[in-house]
Parts: C-alpha cells; sequence; structure tokens
C-alpha cells in the first residue's frame, strides 16, 4: 500500500493509546483523556506513560520527590546553553540541551530509560528557563524552587514568582493533554531512530526536531501569532475570510486523523476561556472563537489542540516562543513510551519507495557535462 504523508497506513500496534478510533475517546492505556484532564495531575499521567500503570498513592509521592530531585543541571550543560544566543529558537535550545545532556550523563543500557525519562521530565523546563534568563539577562538563576509539581516548577521559574493556582492548573492540564498521541510525526521519528538500536537521548532530539515544524507542534505558536494580530473578532473574521480566499492555511485547525473534532480543543478551550476573564487581553479570546466559527462555516474544518492552548499559554504569561517546547516537557513522556514498545518490537523500520527517477543512462566523462 502506497499513501502520501503515510495517511491512513497502519505500522505497527501499541498499546499507550488510541486515536480517532470510532466509539473510542481518545485515551492514554485506556484511560479517557478527559477523565485524565479532570481528575489526574501531570505527574501521575508521566508515570502511567512511562511505567505502565497509574500510581498509587505512595508511588505518586516518591515518584514526584524523584522529580524534584532532577532538576539539577550539570555545569557542563549549563556551559552549553550559556552559548546559545538570545534569538535561538527555543526548540533548538531543548534540541541541543538533550543532545548535551546525552553526552553528559548517556544511557549505558536499555534497562536505564525510564530514568533518564524521569531526569528529562524533571530538567527540561530547567534548561529551557536557565537559558531564557541567561541570554537575556545574563542572569544565572537557580532551578530548583519549592513547587513540586512540573507546570509550577516551570512557572516559578519562568517568572520568578510562585504561579497563581489557576495557571498552575491551566498549565498541568495542558501538559496532561499533549503528553501522548499515538503515532503522530515526531512519535514515528522517534520509533524510527528506536528502531536502529540507537540511544535514547538521540530518539528524544529527532523527535524535538519533528515536532518544531508548524504542521506538527510549532502550530501553536503561529496560532498565536495570528490571533494576536487582531483586537475584536470582526476584524479577525474579515482577515480569516481573506486568507482563506487566498487558500492560506490556518494554523492550529484541522488533523490527519480526527474528523469532526479534536476531543482535547474543548477542555484547553474552557481554560482559555476561564484565564481570559482576568486578563486584560480577554479579547482574544473571542477573537479566538469567531476565527473558530468562520473555519467551522466555511471549511468544516476544527480547533486542533494547538489553537486554544496559544491563547491559554499567553494568558499564563507564557512567552509565544515557549509554546512548542512546554509540549516537549510533556510529549516526552509519550516518546518514552514508544521508544520502550519499539525496542520490544526489535524490528529495523525500513520502508521503501516507487522509482520515479530517469532510466538507465550512460555515464559522462566530466568534460562533456553541461
Ligand atoms: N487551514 C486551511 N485549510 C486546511 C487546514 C487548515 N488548517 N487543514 C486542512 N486544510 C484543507 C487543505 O487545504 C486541504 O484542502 P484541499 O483538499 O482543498 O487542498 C484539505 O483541508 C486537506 O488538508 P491536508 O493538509 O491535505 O490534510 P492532512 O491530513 O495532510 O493535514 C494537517 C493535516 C494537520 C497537517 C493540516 O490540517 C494542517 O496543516 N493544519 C494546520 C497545522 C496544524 O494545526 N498542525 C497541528 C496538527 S495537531
Amino acid at each position: 500500500m502506497k499513501a502520501a504523508g503515510l495517511a491512513g497506513v497502519i505500522a505497527g500496534d501499541t498499546v499507550i493509546s488510541t486515536v480517532g478510533k470510532e466509539g473510542l475517546d481518545l485515551n492514554y492505556r485506556g484511560y479517557s483523556i478527559r477523565d485524565l484532564a479532570a481528575h489526574s495531575t501531570f505527574e501521575e499521567v508521566a508515570y502511567l506513560l512511562i511505567y505502565g500503570k497509574l500510581p498509587n498513592v505512595e508511588e505518586l509521592k516518591a515518584y514526584t520527590a524523584k522529580l524534584v530531585s532532577l532538576r539539577s543541571l550539570p555545569d557542563g550543560l549549563k556551559v552549553t546553553l550559556e552559548q546559545l544566543p538570545a534569538n535561538a529558537h527555543p526548540m533548538d535550545v531543548l534540541r541541543t540541551g538533550v543532545s548535551a545532556l546525552g553526552c553528559l550523563e548517556t544511557e549505558n543500557s536499555f534497562e536505564e530509560a525510564r530514568d533518564h525519562a524521569d531526569r528529562l521530565v524533571a530538567s527540561l523546563g530547567s534548561m529551557l528557563v536557565y537559558w531564557y534568563h541567561f541570554a537575556n539577562s545574563g542572569k544565572r538563576i537557580e532551578v530548583e524552587s519549592s513547587e513540586s509539581s512540573v507546570a509550577g516548577h516551570f512557572l516559578d521559574l519562568l517568572h520568578g514568582e510562585a504561579p497563581s493556582e489557576d495557571h498552575r492548573r491551566c498549565m498541568d492540564v495542558s501538559l496532561i493533554l499533549y503528553a501522548e498521541h499515538e503515532f503522530n510525526a515526531s512519535t514515528f521519528t522517534s520509533r524510527v531512530v528506536t528502531s536502529t538500536l540507537s540511544d535514547y537521548h538521540s530518539a528524544i532530539a529527532a523527535g524535538i526536531g519533528a515536532l518544531r515544524g508548524p504542521l506538527h507542534g510549532g502550530a501553536n505558536e503561529k496560532a498565536m501569532e495570528l490571533i494576536e494580530r487582531f483586537t475584536d473578532a470582526d476584524e479577525a473574521e474579515k482577515e480569516l475570510r481573506d486568507m482563506l480566499e487566498r487558500k492560506e492555511k490556518i494554523m492550529g485547525f484541522g488533523h490527519r486523523v480526527y474528523r469532526d473534532s479534536d476531543p482535547r480543543s474543548d477542555i484547553i478551550k474552557e481554560w482559555s476561556l476561564k484565564l481570559s476573564q482576568n486578563s486584560d487581553k480577554a479579547f482574544l479570546y473571542p477573537v479566538s472563537e469567531r476565527i473558530e466559527k468562520v473555519m467551522w462555516d466555511e471549511k468544516h474544518i476544527f480547533p486542533n489542540l494547538d489553537f486554544y492552548s496559544a491563547s491559554a499559554y499567553h494568558y499564563c504569561g507564557i512567552p509565544t516562543a515557549m509554546f512548542t517546547p512546554l509540549f516537549v516537557i510533556s510529549r516526552v513522556t509519550g516518546w518514552t513510551a514508544h521508544i520502550i514498545e519499539e525496542r520490544g518490537v526489535g524490528k529495523l523500520i525500513r520502508p521503501t519507495a516507487d522509482y520515479t527517477g530517469p532510466s538507465p543512462q550512460a555515464y559522462p566523462s566530466i568534460e562533456t557535462r553541461s
């Protein structure tokens, strides 16, 4: 079977999540995304994905303490981060940070994968914010904080103060929603790298590279760039209609697998609405809603998780260029589950292509070439 973009191709089995299957909600290891977003913390979801089960009280306590203990950055990594310019994209910073950590704390055996995953879940936020403050103000921040959650830790380091409960929980829910999504492009990339028996950090760095593009994780940044161009809904509608007329793609809309809606979108949309109510940029929410309406009326295309994540993150005071890196902090858990699963499969991923190039031809000497 041949399909552009491998659309509709079943490329393997997985026990980790199910996306867009008839009659089934998006779920992680059998648990509905709606239940996880309503009742879990990101730490519980990370444990579920990496260790295969929801933690009990004792396991969660120990896991949270383990993550808190893994936040520091080795000196060699700090030196590397300090070399990266302020205008570097934070996704490039994270990709570099993961590579550097892979040199300093190399995976010596596949048995270590879960420990390396916990290290990244705990320290990716530290890397990102350490670089951000150093590059922009020359300040070397402490990467420890009194916040016990990954979400709270990130916001505390970024803003230099404890976040509000709403911002902390919005971030926590967002990390849950972004954690896992079956054979998407970045996860599949990580699985391809893994299938060559390569190491954990290479598979994660490759996943970050795939996630960076605007057709995948980078869409949340592009969605923000779109909505912040407008101050009211009518203005947004007019420009959106013009964009559609010009056949431009609207980032944060559409999906390869879902047909009518992305079940994650309504959950983050609620957070966007809630946070808009205490913001001086409240108008971004009605602007977003109008864009959603025009997209549905005109194209029957719905918002994916990235669209309302943009305004929700903005309301949490997060710089736009950090939106996709936040996706990394979350998705590293899903990538890890897939890396471990792919190692169990143990088969090199290597498809073939139909050749459509020139017919066999005589080799020309260099003097006769045009
Ligand atoms: N804005 C405008 N039109 C869109 C669109 C969007 N966001 N998404 C899809 N379409 C249209 C395409 O123009 C195409 O129309 P056509 O058949 O008239 O040419 C049709 O819908 C099919 O789109 P296509 O890009 O071929 O579908 P796909 O399955 O390959 O792509 C995405 C899926 C996600 C890449 C695509 O919807 C997209 O580019 N979305 C924007 C980026 C984004 O938000 N990515 C995050 C995904 S979670």
